[in-house]
């Protein structure tokens, strides 16, 4: 029976595996799973919709794995002994306006990524309606120095709910095929996470933005317990291509404080996670002082 992971849930899967990044309906999933029982599948998609919709159609498949998450995410923390030997994204969003690049998936650093999570002569396919974006895509990927491969007009259909929508509308598929050179340098942003302990909190992190090496702590609400034993710190950590959306808890032992993200989270263990930590043990225990 297919499963749902979360995208820093780890599997032990038969190769070879193949991903689809972003599968909407399932449909190319749906083809591809049954056509080739013999190969794994894994589907990485964040939309909880698309997940619930394509695992009503593909829960009864062996070989089809899904993962409820973002791409980076879980290519940074899920699955990590898993290696791709193909990996598709169909129609994926192109992001046209300017504005808006920075939440494109295949830039420069996703194919580093993309690079440690595949295996030797693994084939990535990028397959859009938009010739800027494949395009894109592909200069990318050379720039990365561990892929090579072509763009061109595609003939192939792959069944899914966006191609028969921009071909009904008569639009062309292109598509860009990356084969991998090797490894690139790109360092996964993994930590052993430490929680902070301290002998009393002087005062409450105050609301607003710091800034930390690689990214940002924003502090959007504090609870303080009645008996003040327990406080609750509502806070969003960014860093490059990861957003942690945190409730630290602050607790009172026999032995002074601790501080930790709360099961309630959605954080990955990260140094710049790390710092937020420490720095907000810092300010309780004045340590360090907002400036
Ligand atoms: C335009 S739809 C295409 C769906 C399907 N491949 C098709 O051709 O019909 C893009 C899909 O990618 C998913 N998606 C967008 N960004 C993502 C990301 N960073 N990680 C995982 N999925 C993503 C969206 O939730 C959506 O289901």
């Amino acid at each position: 029976m297919a499963r749902i992971y979360l995208p820093d849930e780890e599997a032990n899967l038969n190769p070879p595996v193949e991903l689809e990044i972003g599968f909407g309906r399932g449909d190319f999933l749906e083809r591809v799973s049954s056509l080739h029982p013999h190969v794994t599948y894994v589907g990485v998609d964040r939309s909880w919709g698309s997940v619930r919709r394509a695992y009503k159609r593909l829960k009864v498949r062996r070989n089809v794995h899904l993962v409820w998450g973002d791409a980076w995410e879980f290519l940074m923390f899920g699955m990590s002994k898993v290696r791709f030997h193909r990996v598709f994204s169909l129609f994926p969003d192109p992001w046209p306006k300017k504005k808006h690049i920075r939440r494109r998936m295949f830039n420069e650093d996703f194919w580093k990524l993309l690079s440690l999570r595949t295996g030797e002569n693994a084939h990535v396919s990028v397959v859009s309606d938009e010739r800027f974006f494949v395009r894109w895509a592909y200069r990318n990927a050379l720039r990365s120095g561990c892929w090579w491969g072509y763009v061109s007009e595609t003939e192939s259909r792959f069944g899914t709910k966006y191609e028969s929508r921009w071909l009904e509308k008569g639009k062309r598929v292109y598509q860009a095929v990356l084969v991998r050179l090797s490894e690139c340098n790109f360092k996964i942003p993994r930590a052993e996470l430490r929680f902070p302990r301290f002998k009393d909190v002087v005062r409450m992190p105050e609301m607003g933005t710091y800034p930390l090496k690689t990214g940002y702590l924003s502090v959007k609400e504090v609870i303080v317990s009645r008996e003040g034993d327990r406080i609750l710190i509502k806070a969003v950590v960014s860093e490059p291509h990861l957003l942690h959306k945190v409730w630290f808890v602050g607790f009172k032992t026999s032995m002074g404080w601790v501080l930790k993200p709360s099961e309630y989270s959605r954080f990955f263990p990260t140094k710049t996670l790390q710092e937020a930590l420490d720095l907000l043990a810092d300010l309780m225990c004045g340590r360090r002082i907002r400036t």
